[in-house]
């Protein structure tokens, strides 16, 4: 039995428990270098599940250049800290020949055409590689089937959020897809791994994405037209920012709405999304349009 079992099968004997509900265990997939937007996933997890487990993999297979992967931050010890005040009950940091023993696995998912746009179209092979540690990892975890299952994920990541419930729909995963609000700094950038890399000015210019998908957020709540040329010239005022992508987006599908892109009042919901580099950084972020 595995240790997140072993922990589960003990939560199941608490005579405090409720005796009517069945066990549950809720895993918390991450790359370390953890901050507070990893800490409300734990937080969700911990306030609805018995035992809660957080891994810790920085996956070598959803990262394109060697460079990123070898730059990617790493800090365990101050992660652990991180963790035990969520009040998580497990830790898994495997080494990478663990989780992979016989090297890169052969057999993979593939993420389809919903892995091939937006983030996909400037990461290419990211998602099939997500996806398949995100599989690994859900098995990993996974408590025996007496317990209920929940994985957590941050909205922030969007398309891997849908992708993941994709997945689990398309593949009959026995685990409940979560996702929790992103968590943004006092000035409204998304917490990221990678902000660390910011110079203060950079920083500073990266709000201009905030700014933008604001912007498109109040136009939406109006039902004025959402005018994403006027949104598109505020970023490209900005020279530290290079915009990728700025797209908006059918919730569910990630599909683009045409509708949204037309001078027309904008009604309904949708999502924007936003990808740029920023100095050495790339970043991602998006926004809840609702329209009524
Ligand atoms: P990582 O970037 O470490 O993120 C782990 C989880 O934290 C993801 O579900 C992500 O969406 C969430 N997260 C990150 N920043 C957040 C924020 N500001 N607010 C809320 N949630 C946030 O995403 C990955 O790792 C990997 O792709 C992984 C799923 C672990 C597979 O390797």
């Amino acid at each position: 039995r595995s240790a997140g079992a072993e922990l589960l099968h003990r939560a199941a004997e608490n005579p405090r428990r409720g005796a009517a509900r069945r066990p549950s265990l809720g895993l918390v997939p991450t790359m370390g270098a953890l901050h507070a937007g990893h800490a409300a996933l734990a937080a969700a997890a911990r306030t609805t599940n018995d035992v809660v487990v957080v891994t810790i993999f920085v996956n070598p297979l959803q990262f394109g250049e060697q460079a990123d992967l070898d730059r990617y931050p790493r800090t365990l010890e101050a992660d652990l800290e991180l963790l035990g005040a969520q009040g998580v009950d497990l830790v898994f940091a495997p080494a990478a020949d663990e989780v992979y023993p016989d090297g890169p696995p052969q057999v993979r998912l593939q993420a389809g055409a919903l892995g091939e746009k937006l983030e996909g179209a400037f990461r290419p092979g990211h998602f099939d590689g997500m996806l398949t540690v995100v599989a690994k990892l859900l098995n990993l975890g996974a408590p025996d089937a007496a317990a209920d299952y929940r994985a957590y994920f941050g909205r922030k990541d969007a398309q891997q959020l849908a992708l993941v419930k994709r997945m689990v729909r398309d593949l009959n995963f026995p685990v409940d897809i979560i996702g929790v609000p992103t968590v943004r700094d006092a000035d409204g950038l998304a917490l990221s791994s990678r902000n660390r890399f910011l110079s203060a000015d950079e920083r500073v210019a990266a709000l201009v994405l905030q700014r933008a998908l604001g912007m498109l957020r109040e136009r939406a709540e109006r039902n004025e037209p959402l005018d994403p040329d006027s949104v598109l010239a505020m970023i490209a005022s900005e020279p530290a920012v290079s915009l990728e992508y700025l797209e908006v987006v059918d919730p569910l599908s990630l599909e683009p709405l045409a509708f949204a892109c037309a001078n027309t009042p904008f009604t309904g919901t949708a999502l924007a999304l936003v990808a740029a580099r920023v100095g050495p950084v790339r970043l991602i972020d998006n926004m809840e349009l609702n329209g009524g």
